[in-house]
């Protein structure tokens, strides 16, 4: 009696799960431009955003910005807050372009750190 129920159980999960491994390309084959972004990273161009908004956006996952307002914080002068924020960028995984990278540099420098260049 038993076995007679697990068959057709066994039918829709196999079914299901064919279904299951459709669903990832399915986006492509609706739009050629989707399968595009699938080889570059989401970022295939330095972005418009501004300094803040590309901060606000990558950099606070580990930590907030009371790490550049501590009264011991790290960076004592503009390169080595430049280097910081290319090493964080790099524990980010982002790969954010230069031109972003800089703006985000000036960004922090400007709002927070206010070292001379
Ligand atoms: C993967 C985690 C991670 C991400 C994401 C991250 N950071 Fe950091 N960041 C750290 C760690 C860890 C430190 C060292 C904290 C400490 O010294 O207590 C740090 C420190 C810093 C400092 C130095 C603070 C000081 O003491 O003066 C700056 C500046 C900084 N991060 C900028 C950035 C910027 C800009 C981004 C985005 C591009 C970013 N971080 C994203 C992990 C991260």
């Amino acid at each position: 009696m038993r076995k007679i129920l697990f068959l057709p159980l066994l039918a829709l999960s196999l079914a299901l799960s064919a279904c299951g491994e459709k669903k990832p390309d399915a986006p492509n084959s609706v739009k050629p431009v989707a399968a595009l972004s699938e080889v570059a990273p989401v970022t295939s161009a330095p972005s418009n955003l501004s300094g803040k908004e590309l901060h606000d956006a990558n950099c606070i996952s580990c930590h907030d910005s009371s790490k550049y307002t501590r009264a011991d914080h790290k960076m004592q002068d503009f390169a080595m807050l430049s280097a910081q924020v290319k090493r964080c960028d790099a524990n980010l995984g982002a790969k954010l372009f230069d031109e972003d990278i800089d703006k985000i540099i000036n960004y922090m420098n400007d709002t927070y750190y206010k070292f001379p260049k």
